[in-house]
Formats: structure tokens, sequence, C-alpha cells
């Protein structure tokens, strides 16, 4: 048994089953998802009762279990204003047992690298750091807080991400080009920095 504190995962959509999945499959224990719908309170995610709606958690002094939070909301707004909201409960990084992580990699609270993906050597991933399912995140390259590297993505080395950016599915980022606050790179595009 895991002697880490057991999660709830905030989000109990599509992304909150991935990340609750890939918090099992690293021994983590999950006592349940949180929810701004309150219209989710009380259904079933993946056998697990969405037990929470996100505010109440806010003001509750004493949690189940003491009770980390796991990340699992996709968009990346949201995602950075719960990070700010239940930063001290923010668990460490999620690191699916079938995806790499190179040891010189730093990687912050809140991170998630999801199955198959990869983060090679002195790469930063910043808080609430999302890699997608078969992404690449490549040698040196920056990851700031609360960005998204979508699917099957490619950072090439030295790239640098800006905070909430997304990159999408499947899209390449050639060798040190710099990707905005906010931006979006499409899908399945090969990104280039505007002249
Ligand atoms: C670029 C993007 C934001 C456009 O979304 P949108 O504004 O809803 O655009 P639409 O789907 O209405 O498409 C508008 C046009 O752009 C084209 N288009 C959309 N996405 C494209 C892409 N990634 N590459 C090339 N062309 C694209 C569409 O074919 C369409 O062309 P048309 O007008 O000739 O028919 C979206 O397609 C995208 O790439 N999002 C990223 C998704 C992602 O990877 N999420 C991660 C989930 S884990």
């Amino acid at each position: 048994m895991s002697e880490l504190p057991p999660l709830i995962v905030f989000g109990a959509g599509g992304h909150g089953a991935v990340v609750a999945e890939l918090a099992l499959a690293c021994g983590r224990r999950v006592l349940g998802f949180a929810d701004v719908d309150a219209s989710r309170i009380g259904s079933r995610v993946l056998g697990l009762e969405v037990s929470w709606l996100q505010d109440d958690l806010l003001s509750m002094e004493r949690w189940p279990e003491d009770a980390e939070v796991a990340l699992g909301v996709g968009y990346n707004g949201p995602r950075a204003r719960i990070d700010a909201g239940f930063a001290a409960r923010v668990t460490a990084p999620l690191i699916h047992p079938r995806a790499y992580v190179s040891p010189s990699a730093e990687l912050a609270p809140g991170v998630v690298v999801f199955a198959l993906a990869a983060v090679q050597a002195r790469a930063r991933l910043g808080r609430g750091v999302i890699v997608n399912t078969g992404a690449v995140v490549e040698h040196d390259s920056e990851v700031r807080a609360h960005a998204h590297i979508a699917p099957n993505a490619t950072l090439c080395g030295n790239v640098t991400v800006g905070e909430r950016a997304l990159v999408g599915a499947g899209a390449s980022v050639p060798p040190g080009l710099v990707i905005g606050e906010d931006a979006l790179v499409k899908a399945g595009s090969r990104w280039r920095n505007p002249r």
C-alpha cells in the first residue's frame, strides 16, 4: 500500500478519468472526484463517485484522510485556477509507469505524464503541465505552468512553451522555437515563429 495520501481528482470529465487511471497505475489510492457541476454529484466515473463540489472543498478545513489534489481538468485556464486555489494540496508529479522521464528532468507539482510519453534530459515542466499520451518533450525544453502538450505532439530540443499554451495533437515544434503564453499550436501543424 502506498504511504502517500490518497487523491481526489478535480474534474470528472474525460481528462479526469485518464488522470484517475494514471493515479491508480502509479499505485495511488483515489477517493473520488470533485467537480464544479452540481448535476454530476453522486454519479460515478470508472466506478468512483463524484462526491464533492469543488467550492465546498475550498472552505472545508479537514479533508477526508488528508487527501491531496490531482488536477483532472484539461482546459488550461480552469486548471491554472484550481492549482492556484488548492496549491498546498496539489500532489507531486504523476508519471505513468509506461512513460519515460529523464532523471535530469525537473517536474513541478501537479504535472501529469501519460502513457507512452517521453520527457528527455534537462527538460523543465512547470506546475500543472500535461504531457499527454505519446507526446515528446525533447532535451532542454521548458514547458511553463499549465501548458498542455497534446497526444503525439513533439517538442524538439530547446523549445520554450509559454504558460497555458496548448500544443495540439500531433503538432511538431522545431528546435529552439518559442511559443507564447496562451498560444494555440494547431493539431497536426508545424510551428513557425512569426516574422
Ligand atoms: C485549430 C483549431 C483550434 C480550429 O478549431 P475551430 O476554430 O473550431 O475550427 P474548425 O474546426 O471550424 O475549422 C475551420 C477550418 O480550419 C481547418 N482546420 C481546423 N483545424 C485544423 C488543423 N489543425 N490544421 C489544419 N487545418 C485545420 C478546418 O478544416 C476548416 O477548414 P475549412 O474552413 O476549409 O472547412 C482546432 O482544429 C485545433 O487544432 N485544436 C487543437 C485540438 C487539440 O489538439 N486538442 C488537444 C486535445 S487532448
